[in-house]
């Protein structure tokens, strides 16, 4: 557990859809040992349906402030350590990103938009990306956002070719690192 006066120790992933975040989530918190907190997972547990319906029935804006207030939520200096997977949207907010760099070390997985597309065109889960044209709205949303998950980051990785274990050894060196030397 965190001694309350130190800054929160979460490794925290973001990056758009698609780039691995769910599956290096999963390899950091094997190996670490640290629980793993899926924002989307959460979200759609607490809502009772999934991020599609969400997004349908309720509107994006609704599903932002769910993303919101469970990043508050989370920003607690008691709370244990955590593997923390983020929705690709979530560098969005202003709030969003200031939160998120309160949470401790912040990893930018980044992926070609052909990997993207390729990747994200195997189910219907991103509403997002529901379409005429997936490979534009990708391209957009990724000139939109890179600026914002450059300036949210501590630490950017091209996951395109590596193993999730690949990653989450890369992940593991450099967050030790910057633990050891944070004031
Ligand atoms: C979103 C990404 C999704 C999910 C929602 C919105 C986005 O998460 O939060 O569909 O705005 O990029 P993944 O990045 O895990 O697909």
């Amino acid at each position: 557990m965190n001694e309350s006066t130190n800054p929160p120790e979460n490794i925290v992933l973001i990056g758009f859809m698609g780039c691995g975040k769910s599956t290096v989530g999963r390899e950091l918190h094997q190996r670490l040992g640290y629980p793993l907190l899926d924002m989307d997972h959460v979200i759609e547990k607490r809502a009772g349906r999934s991020i599609a319906r969400i997004f349908e029935e309720q509107g994006e804006t609704a599903f932002r402030d769910m993303e919101t207030g469970l990043l508050r939520e989370l920003v607690d200096p008691d709370s244990p350590r955590r593997i923390i997977s983020t929705g690709g949207g979530a560098v969005v907010r202003p709030e969003n990103r200031n939160l998120l760099r309160k949470l401790g070390y912040v990893v930018w997985l980044q992926a070609p938009p052909a990997v993207i597309l390729d990747r994200t065109s195997k189910n219907r889960a991103r509403p997002l990306l529901h379409t005429e044209d997936p490979a534009a709205r990708i391209r957009q949303l990724l000139h939109e956002r890179e600026p914002l998950y450059q300036e949210t980051s501590h630490l950017k990785l091209d996951t395109s070719g590596l193993r999730s274990d690949e990653v989450a050894t890369g992940i593991l060196e450099c967050a030790r690192y910057f633990f050891t030397q944070r004031p």
